[in-house]
């Protein structure tokens, strides 16, 4: 495993439940509260980079904050006929209240 790599703890449930969107400080990535899962997913949109901290969630959507597009919280897919990758998701794992992400090595070409 190279640097960086692992699970990383990142918030409590309860913080996350309350604010729906929480961010994760130093990594560029966010960790969301969606129909009673949740979703870890890189910060910034991959259409024009916009922080979608500030975007909102709803019916197992994220909508960004810039444009009109949004992602399927599934598998990352962005609405049809927008020029741009999926959004990229990490796995997640709770344990004793505390919410928890795998980092992972980039993966080139996605
Ligand atoms: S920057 Fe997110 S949809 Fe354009």
């Amino acid at each position: 495993m190279g640097d960086g790599a692992g699970w990383v703890p990142v918030c409590g449930l309860d913080r996350l439940k309350a604010e729906t969107i929480v961010r994760v400080a130093a990594r560029d990535l966010i960790v969301i509260w969606n129909e009673g899962k949740v979703v870890a997913c890189e910060r910034a949109c991959p259409h024009e980079q916009a922080d979608l901290a500030l975007g909102q969630v709803a019916a197992g959507r994220l909508r960004c904050p810039r444009h009109a597009a949004s992602f399927d919280l599934r598998d990352g897919a962005i609405t049809a006929g927008w020029p741009s990758r999926p959004l990229r998701l990490y796995p997640v794992r709770i344990t004793g209240g505390q919410v928890w992400i795998e980092m992972q090595e980039r993966q080139p070409g996605r």
